[in-house]
């Protein structure tokens, strides 16, 4: 078993809003290149509805990556992703062939539990500027004081900021 770093990707509007009717609230195209780049070739963790969410896009789990879902429903099958009953049992099992970083990539349940059993090292967070009337959030992120880096940016009127976080040591 390999120690790798587990970090959250996540986009927030001004209230910590994450997602409405179960899609992104905004089209940031930049942002979604940056969560490639910085996800492929890595393990993705996420709840059942994040998943469905991203099948509603793209039709199919995203490429390569190793895709883990997570769901309480012993029926729930899908082509291509690994399916997990729990947080810990799928860290546990990401730990077994992922070597660098697994990424928890949402929704706001699964956010919620990873702060909670404070196993996350990093957050990639892009704080999108506005209020979306968004009806899923993030949780709060007090212990997240230090910035590694920081970069506004703007794109199709919507200006935002990459923001990356770590625990203050
Ligand atoms: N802005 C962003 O960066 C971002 C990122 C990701 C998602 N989102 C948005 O977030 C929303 C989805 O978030 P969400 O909180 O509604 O759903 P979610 O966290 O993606 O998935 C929730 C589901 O995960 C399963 N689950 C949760 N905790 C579990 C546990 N302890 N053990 C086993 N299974 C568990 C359950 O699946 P079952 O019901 O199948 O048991 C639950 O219904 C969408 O709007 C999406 O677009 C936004």
């Amino acid at each position: 078993m390999t120690n790798p770093k587990i970090s959250i990707i996540v986009a927030i509007d001004d209230k910590r809003g994450i997602g409405k009717n179960n899609k992104l609230p905004w089209h940031i195209p930049e942002d979604l290149k940056r969560f490639r780049r910085l996800t492929s070739q890595h393990t993705i963790i996420m709840g059942r509805k994040t998943f469905e969410s991203i099948i509603s896009y793209t039709g199919k789990p995203l490429p390569n990556r190793i895709n883990m879902v997570i769901t309480r429903n012993p029926d729930f099958r899908a082509e291509g992703v690994s399916i997990n009953t729990s947080l810990e049992e799928a860290l546990f099992e990401a730990k077994e062939n992922e070597q660098s970083e697994i990424f928890i990539i949402g929704g706001a349940q699964i956010f919620q539990q990873a702060i909670d059993m404070g196993v996350v090292d990093r957050i990639y967070l892009t704080k999108v500027e506005g209020d979306y009337d968004a009806d899923t959030f993030f949780p709060p992120y007090t212990d997240f004081k230090k910035v590694i880096s920081e970069e506004s940016r703007e794109e199709n009127g919507i200006k935002y900021k990459f923001i990356n976080l770590e625990r203050e040591e």
